[in-house]
């Protein structure tokens, strides 16, 4: 019997190129362009479980992307995992910023990864990071190693929020029960200090249409007469925050959960340099909320952001022109206890109440769903710590992460199960960004922990 560590070592290069090969698959999830690829990839993931040792394994049809379930049942008696994942990605815009085409996936050295990180669309969010479940299921199932009972539930619309699964899971609670959900779809802080996800941000997500004149109107003939809807958006934009950088909607902070100086106190243990953060994105300072700390700026904290903003001529040259119409796509990241249905209808109350007469303002909700946040005197963190000490030889930090999985609390609600989130990715492998990137180093070693994670929370369940 080989320990996880030689067989990781003796089947590295495979590892390595069939990840390539999903990479190259171009399932992007916002675009229906690419619905083929989605099926596509599907299918891949779901011979790839079948190849790593799952007994049954199925694409299950929803009226969006499919989902791939899989298990291996091996004792009733003994606890069940299920692993969630997701092989759809966001879409690789703007491609000329990419340094290599985003899905033709190359390996290149970075200082972070002298060891090299693969390049591509999904390296890391998610694909990468899944497919360390695969190939860790087929280490366990290869060498006898396999503890528990084991599903898989992969999903392909998680970019988009996961707007089917709430639906799979209300209809499925006897297929998908389980002792504890397992995720690799967050990140840890640096690769000599692992971390556990212990808390993600909820999300609304709305879009806003401002319309001005009837038609796009000669801006001397007209401008300074009639409200430009763009100058109106900007405005109406900007007074979404005041002087402190507080978001201005009323009733917006009303749920928010104020952490005690004790728990804000543990948070400032965690390792953080300003200097090294600023300058890894090349900017002079941090900028946010007034009276709290960057890390508490993005997990702790609500926060409102413009993600897109268009209207009016963008071409080459000048055009004179007031536009019709303005638009722009925003997000706000709630904290655990903020409702994001209550919180988009607050947003679409204020935003329609500050439009000046002159323009007339529409909103139109997109996806949401709650945060999450999960305490560490559990028999799942325990195991995932027991775990990262094993292969890390350190005790892994609790974090909590700025980012979304909407469907992480209805799971909780649904199945009645905890969720365990441990991320083998970087802040700076560049998710939903140019050139994103995982690095191999990272790769294996979640392939290596995994497994143990499976040993101790079967241990620790007996
Ligand atoms: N994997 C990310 C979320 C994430 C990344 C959480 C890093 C913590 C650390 C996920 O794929 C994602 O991007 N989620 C979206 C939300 C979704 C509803 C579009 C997000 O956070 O923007
Ligand atoms: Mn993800
Ligand atoms: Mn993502």
């Amino acid at each position: 019997m080989k320990s996880a560590k030689s067989y990781i070592e003796e089947n590295k290069q495979r590892f390595i190129d069939e990840l390539i090969e999903l990479l190259k698959i171009p399932s992007i999830s916002a675009d229906s362009a690419y619905k083929k690829d989605i099926k596509l990839t599907a299918d891949a993931v779901k011979s790839s479980l079948e190849k790593a040792g799952c007994s049954l394994v199925e694409i299950c049809e929803t009226p969006g992307n499919p989902i791939v379930y899989g298990e291996k049942i091996i004792d009733p008696s003994l606890p069940t995992i299920l692993v969630y994942g997701h092989y759809d990605v966001q879409p690789p815009d703007p491609l000329d910023l990419w340094d290599s085409p985003p899905f033709e996936p190359i390996i290149k050295k970075t200082d972070l990864h002298p060891e090299g990180a693969l390049f591509a669309r999904g390296a890391c969010d998610d694909k990468g990071q899944m497919y360390m479940h695969v190939k860790a299921l087929e280490y366990m199932t290869a060498q006898g190693e396999l503890p528990c009972n084991v599903k898989f539930m992969i999903e392909g619309e998680e970019e988009v929020g996961s707007v089917n699964l709430g639906w799979f899971v209300e209809q499925n609670h006897e297929k998908l029960a389980n002792d504890v959900i397992l995720i690799s779809d967050t990140g840890m802080i640096a690769k000599d200090i692992p971390s556990i996800c212990t808390g993600l941000r909820g999300l609304s997500y709305v879009e806003v249409e401002v319309t001005g004149p009837n038609r796009d109107l000669h801006s001397g003939l007209y401008g300074g007469a009639v409200a430009n809807p763009i100058n109106i958006l900007a405005k109406m934009i900007a007074s979404l925050h005041d002087e402190n950088n507080h978001i201005t909607i009323p009733g917006f902070y009303d749920a928010v959960e104020n952490l005690s100086g004790e728990e804000r106190a543990k948070m400032a243990e965690a390792p953080f340099s300003k200097e090294a953060y600023c300058k890894s994105l090349d900017i002079e300072d941090v900028y946010g909320e007034k009276g709290y700390t960057t890390n508490e700026r993005n997990s702790i904290r609500p926060t409102l952001d413009v993600n897109g903003i268009w209207g009016g001529y963008t071409g080459e040259g000048a055009k004179t022109v007031i536009a019709s119409k303005a638009h722009a796509k925003i997000s706000m990241r709630l904290v655990p206890h903020q409702d994001w249905k209550e919180i988009t209808e607050l947003f679409k109350k204020h935003f329609e109440s500050i439009a000046p007469k002159g323009v007339t303002v529409k909103v139109t909700p997109h996806h949401g769903g709650q945060g999450y946040v999960t305490p560490i005197d559990t028999l799942e963190y325990r195991a995932a710590s027991k775990a990262f000490e094993d292969t890390f030889g350190k005790s892994p930090i609790p974090q909590r992460s700025g980012g979304s999985i909407p469907i992480v609390a209805l799971f909780e609600r649904e199945l009645k199960s905890k969720t365990i989130l441990m991320g083998f990715g970087l802040d700076s492998d560049a998710i939903h960004s140019p050139n994103e990137h995982f690095g191999l180093w990272n790769y294996l070693k979640g392939i290596e922990t995994i497994p143990r994670f499976y040993h101790h929370f079967t241990e620790m369940s007996k």
